[in-house]
């Protein structure tokens, strides 16, 4: 049977990855963000997974305003790397878990979660800066395999925080129903608090955001609780996508290790959080 080992929760701003790949982690703006990195990256490179479950919002390069599926989960072969604008990151393509990413798609629909299919899917920074967050320098090919798990932070209603720690339940069993003797790593990404547009342009809570790393520990029912309007007022427009931790949170046994964390304000515009855990199984 499939097995998770570790989950981490980062955010994804795509400025993190643009300083890796133009060798900029040393200057003095962004030493401390990745200085942050260190511990986890060791310990997660002594731990490494065959398949990453990445939790991520696609920011409107592969899923467009005129279909946005509440929940999705891509079953592809493989992933390219999407051109947001200014060319694809010189990042290696994802290859996917087409046979995890099927057993997934099934068991959430027999517990009446409605998932959307990505037969075909171009992955945004939303994806692909958590994998350099854990893997900076992939080489060739990316150490695992990927599925990915798509969620709407986007565009009015969002799923409840409920619904999202809900779904990291039911994603949880289904890992853990996986005939096949996998190792699983589950990534929630985005966040902290941050917003890029309207009038509070550049709000940043850390009360809230350091509330919210200790609780995603001990307490996810606290932060599941949260409308998404508490969400949006204490943690700004886009840092809603704080949700999708606890889809990652909610896949976790309730047995968990917090390995290291770290809080770094500001990268781009965002308050940006790293925190991994290592699942220690079943009680
Ligand atoms: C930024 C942060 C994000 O989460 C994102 O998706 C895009 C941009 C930023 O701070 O620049
Ligand atoms: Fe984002």
């Amino acid at each position: 049977m499939a097995e998770i080992i570790w989950g981490l929760a980062t955010s994804h701003v795509p400025s993190i990855g643009a300083a890796m790949d133009h060798g900029k982690t040393a200057d003095p703006y962004w030493k401390p963000l990745f200085d942050g990195y260190e511990p986890a990256r060791a310990w997660m490179a002594a731990h490494r997974p065959d398949v990453a479950v990445i939790v991520y919002n696609d920011h409107a390069n592969a899923v467009g305003l005129d279909l946005v599926p509440t929940f999705g989960i891509g079953t592809a072969e493989s992933y390219d790397v999407a051109d947001e604008g200014w060319g694809r990151r010189p990042v290696p393509p994802v290859r996917g878990a087409p046979e995890l990413s099927a057993h997934l798609v099934g068991e959430l629909m027999d517990e009446e979660f409605d998932i959307a299919t990505f037969h075909r899917l171009d992955v945004d920074h939303g994806l692909t800066v958590p994998l350099s967050v854990y893997c900076p320098d992939p080489g060739e090919a990316w150490p695992c395999a990927v599925v990915p798990v798509l969620v709407n932070v986007i565009q009015y209603p969002q799923p409840t925080a409920a619904r999202c720690y809900a779904l990291g339940r039911a994603i949880g069993r289904a890992i853990r129903s996986f005939p096949g003797d996998l190792k699983v790593a589950v990534f929630g990404t985005g966040g902290m608090s941050h917003q890029l547009a309207g009038a509070r342009a550049g709000l940043i809570n850390p009360e809230f955001d350091r509330m919210f790393l200790r609780a995603i520990e001990s307490e996810p029912e606290k932060l599941a609780a949260l409308t998404r309007e508490d969400y949006i007022r204490r943690a700004g427009t886009e840092g809603i996508e704080l949700i999708m931790w606890l889809v990652m949170r909610g896949a976790m046994s309730d047995r968990i290790a917090r390995i290291h964390d770290t809080y770094h304000v500001p990268a781009s515009n965002t308050a940006a959080g790293l925190a991994l855990f290592q699942d220690l199984g079943a009680a």
